[in-house]
């Protein structure tokens, strides 16, 4: 009886992962979405505490079998004490630093799954499908774990370069096939010998931090994403072992959901995902740089409202600067001004803006900024040349010419939003400084261009002063 509840509460906790996956589509219902499928999770993880029975090898329910009260203390005493820090981390932490808060999340899932492995390894010596099972879930949970950290510390600013052993894509591989040898022996030799499986389990981290630490930073977020499909990968292979249907669906839909995000990533940044697999990135801004002819004119608040105000219709790219400034609630403040007075006005969103995927309709949906105002960049491109004026805001990268014309550039080939169409393109940023990918950007020497030179916050607030004053 108990057992039939549990499978039920499974049932339920799977569908209610699909269908929250499914609602995180839209931005509308995702925080709703996010909420269901937390609530499934929530009934998985109680169902598996109160209804789980053992069973002997004919099915027959083991009614020897008690969890004792210590157990259940420990179980609830960690699951306090992770739902206290795990809340209070996701709490207090910046919009701009969500990518690190990700990532590290991420690794702790790989963490367990890696501790799944070393926990049951001898309760199955001999077994080689269970060990198979153990044994991927362990080194893949390892890798995820290993460079996670390491992801985390190159997204926070501690690992400022890429770390490039000599030949590093020859060791990566020649690690990489050496793991999964030593994986596969220990399938088939089965040995009673825990040190050997500590050695795989080192083995497997030392590998994770090698594939992680040559990344340049501009290909971080997909390396992350492809982390976190291993880490899903891992899990599953955890529902395997167990023959647990939700964590066999989760595992599923995170590897899957995470492979699906590097490819649009990998896409979206134009990078082949060979790459991010066997070695490293051609790594952001480490190719000489072309003298960019032109000179930089400036922009005051005054002649800024003025343009806008008597414009017909005007385009805000936001980027990482806007995130970083706080700038959302003045951004939207500044549009409904404009629309009152008969602009149009629309936001352009590059996939890879800010330092997460989504992190721009994130933030300005913290904002109400209505999501039919924010158009995707292969909609928004095609209009940019009956648009009067484009208002960059802290954005770089994603609006750098030298992605579609200087084949040295490390960004060359990424899809960038094609602000240069426009009839006036006014930049604001706080100095002549570069992106992400560290490089000078051409957009800036237009004729067409004009910088408004400022912190986002502190100018975007200015300029509505000003508009008001129209
Ligand atoms: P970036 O190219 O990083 O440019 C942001 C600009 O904002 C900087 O040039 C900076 O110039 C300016 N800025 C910083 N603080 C500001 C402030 N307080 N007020 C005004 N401006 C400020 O950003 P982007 O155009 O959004 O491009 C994203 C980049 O990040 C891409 O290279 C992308 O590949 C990479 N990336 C993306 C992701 C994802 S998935 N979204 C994850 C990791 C990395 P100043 O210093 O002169 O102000």
């Amino acid at each position: 009886m108990k057992s039939s509840l549990l499978e039920i509460s499974y049932l339920i906790g799977s569908v209610t992962f699909i269908l929250g996956l499914k609602m995180m589509g839209n931005p509308k219902t995702a925080r709703k979405g996010n909420l269901i499928a937390a609530g499934g999770m929530i009934l998985a993880i109680l169902g598996t505490i109160f209804l789980f029975e053992k069973h002997d090898h004919m099915g027959v329910v083991d009614t020897s079998f008690v969890v004792p009260g210590m157990v259940y203390g420990l179980i609830f005493g960690a699951i306090g004490l992770g739902t206290v820090v795990g809340w209070l981390t996701a709490k207090r932490v910046q919009m701009t630093k969500m990518p690190e808060l990700v990532s590290m999340f991420n690794g702790m899932g790989g963490a367990c799954a890696a501790l799944i492995g070393l926990m049951e390894y001898q309760h199955y010596l001999g077994e080689t499908g269970a060990l198979s099972a153990i044994i991927a879930g362990m080194v893949i949970g390892s890798v995820s774990f290993s460079g996670s950290v390491i992801a985390y510390l190159k997204l926070n600013g501690t690992m400022k370069k890429p770390l490039r052993l000599p030949q590093y894509n020859i060791l990566n591989t020649v690690v990489m096939i050496s793991v999964v040898a030593f994986g596969a022996w220990v399938v088939y030799a089965s040995p009673d010998n825990m040190t050997i499986l500590y050695a795989l389990f080192f083995a497997a981290l030392i590998y994770g931090i090698l594939f992680t630490i040559p990344i340049g930073g501009a290909d971080m977020p997909v390396v992350s994403s492809l982390l976190n499909s291993f880490t899903g990968l891992a899990a599953a292979f955890g529902g395997f072992l167990y023959d647990n249907k939700i964590m066999l669906t989760g595992g599923i839909l995170v590897g899957s959901a995470g492979t699906l995000l590097t490819l649009i990533m990998c896409k979206a940044m134009n990078r082949p995902l060979s790459n991010a697999i066997f070695g490293a990135f051609p790594g952001g801004g480490a190719t000489a740089e072309r003298e960019i002819a032109g000179n930089i004119k400036d922009i005051n608040i005054s002649d800024t409202a003025v343009l806008m105000n008597y414009s017909k219709k005007v385009v805000i790219v936001p980027g990482y600067g806007l995130a970083v400034a706080q700038a959302q609630h003045v951004i939207h403040e500044l549009e409904m001004i404009l629309e009152e007075r008969g602009v149009s006005v629309k936001y352009a969103i590059h996939p890879v803006a800010g330092r997460m995927p989504g992190h721009m309709n994130v933030l300005l949906a913290e904002s109400n900024v209505s999501y039919d105002k924010l158009v995707e960049m292969e909609d928004i491109n095609p209009e940019f040349s009956s648009t009067d004026v484009v208002l960059v805001v802290g954005a770089n990268d994603v609006v750098n010419p030298a992605a579609h014309n200087d084949p040295a550039s490390p960004i060359y080939g990424m899809p960038i939003l094609d602000v240069e169409n426009a009839a006036h393109i006014i930049v604001n940023k706080r100095s002549m400084s570069a992106g992400y990918a560290g490089i000078e950007n051409e957009l800036f020497f237009n004729p067409k261009t004009s910088m408004l030179f400022g912190d986002a916050k502190d100018v975007l607030a200015k300029l509505v002063t000003e508009l008001k004053s129209l």
